[in-house]
């Protein structure tokens, strides 16, 4: 596995992969791994020849307030589980590199930004579009890998990917979780052991959700209330969203019977948690 800083010396070994006539899976990562990012990685050399993760924490997706600096970081971790993994290489550039002095391109995905995330983060994936553009011209992957539980991110991508002639094939991987639920998160890390408890209302609103759709005695406004109420009975959880939306379009849907997600966006204490459930379709 090598290790690479710049993007000179990146683009360098991709020629090379490519000259071999390799195919390049490649998964992006802020860092702090877990089993979902190591799934994404698994999946990859499953597809892939050759394998390069980023590792880059990136600011430019980060409103003011939100947890930049904090983002937990452990590049050395993170290098022994990529090494462990076979992965081939990992880039991990530094803020400089990626946005010197002077950085003034920002791609913009509209519409489906609009809500959810998007909606609560503004500018976010403004910084998540341009960010993964710049690591698709740097490393000119055949495929590139998602995780789930950043849906919309998923779907963001997926239009850019569409819209803006991408040659690169999006795969979207299932979301990882621990034993009682929880969706797996470098975030999670930011948990003390009440939260941590408490974190599990997610998961278990997701399955109450889930259960009401299969009823079909409800109606889609009603089932949200129903799950508004259940989540607010964590004294520690405080709702950001909840959503149930056609889950290709993220479009407000006409019947029970469409794919749904049903989408959540909760803070535990200072810690904001995402979740997701994919139901029918
Ligand atoms: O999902 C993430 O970790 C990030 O949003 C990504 C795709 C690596 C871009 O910074």
């Amino acid at each position: 596995m090598k290790r690479i800083d710049t993007i000179l010396e990146m683009k360098k070994e991709i020629k090379k992969v490519k000259e071999q006539g390799k195919s390049i899976g490649f998964v992006p990562t802020m860092g702090f791994l877990h089993q979902g990012h190591e799934s994404l990685i698994k999946k990859a050399k499953g597809t892939c020849d050759c394998v390069v993760v980023s590792i880059f924490v990136n600011p430019t997706q980060f409103g003011p307030g939100e947890d930049y600096e904090d983002y937990p970081r452990d590049l050395d971790r993170d290098l022994n589980i990529c090494e462990k993994d076979g992965v081939d290489f990992v880039f991990a550039p530094s803020v400089k590199e990626m946005y010197p002095k002077g950085y003034n391109t920002f791609v913009n995905v509209e519409e489906i930004t609009d809500i959810l995330c998007g909606e609560k983060r503004p500018g976010h994936f403004r910084g998540v579009a341009t960010v993964v553009t710049k690591f698709f011209n740097i490393i000119k992957p055949d495929f590139a890998f998602f995780g789930e539980k950043d849906y919309q991110q998923l779907i963001v991508i997926k239009q850019m990917v569409k819209d803006l002639n991408m040659d690169v094939n999006i795969v979207g991987c299932p979301i990882i979780r621990e034993k009682d639920g929880l969706a797996k998160s470098s975030r999670n890390k930011y948990l003390n052991k009440e939260e941590r408890e408490a974190a599990t209302i997610l998961y278990k609103a997701l399955q109450k959700g889930k259960q009401l759709i299969g009823l079909k005695a409800y109606s889609i406004s009603e089932i949200k209330e129903r799950l508004e109420k259940y989540i607010s009975s964590e004294p520690k959880a405080k709702i950001d969203y909840i959503e149930i939306l056609n889950a290709d379009t993220l479009e407000i849907p006409k019947s029970l019977d469409e794919k749904l997600i049903i989408a959540l966006a909760v803070k535990i204490g200072k810690t904001r948690l995402i979740d997701n459930c994919i139901i029918g379709g």
